[in-house]
């Protein structure tokens, strides 16, 4: 499940797998994409225009520099 949400006042993500759950701030670090309208494949997300990201980690799969910011 992918859900839009807010903290201090910065657009976040919040996303649940089984009993996991992510959440980043909702940026994706490649145009700047909103993160709720990508997909999920098991413990990644793919955004819409197909940067993969692995939840565990926040690094974006086939570009290990790329990272999205995790909210704790
Ligand atoms: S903005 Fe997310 S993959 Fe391009």
């Amino acid at each position: 499940m992918i859900k839009a949400a807010e903290k201090n006042g910065v657009p976040i993500v919040n996303i649940t797998v089984g009993e996991r759950k992510y959440s980043f701030v909702n940026k994706c670090s490649h145009f700047g994409c909103d993160l709720t309208k990508g997909s999920l494949h098991g413990h990644s997300l793919i955004c819409i225009c197909g940067w993969q990201y692995d939840l565990n980690t926040g690094r974006a799969m086939n570009h290990p520099m790329a990272e999205l910011e995790r909210v704790t």
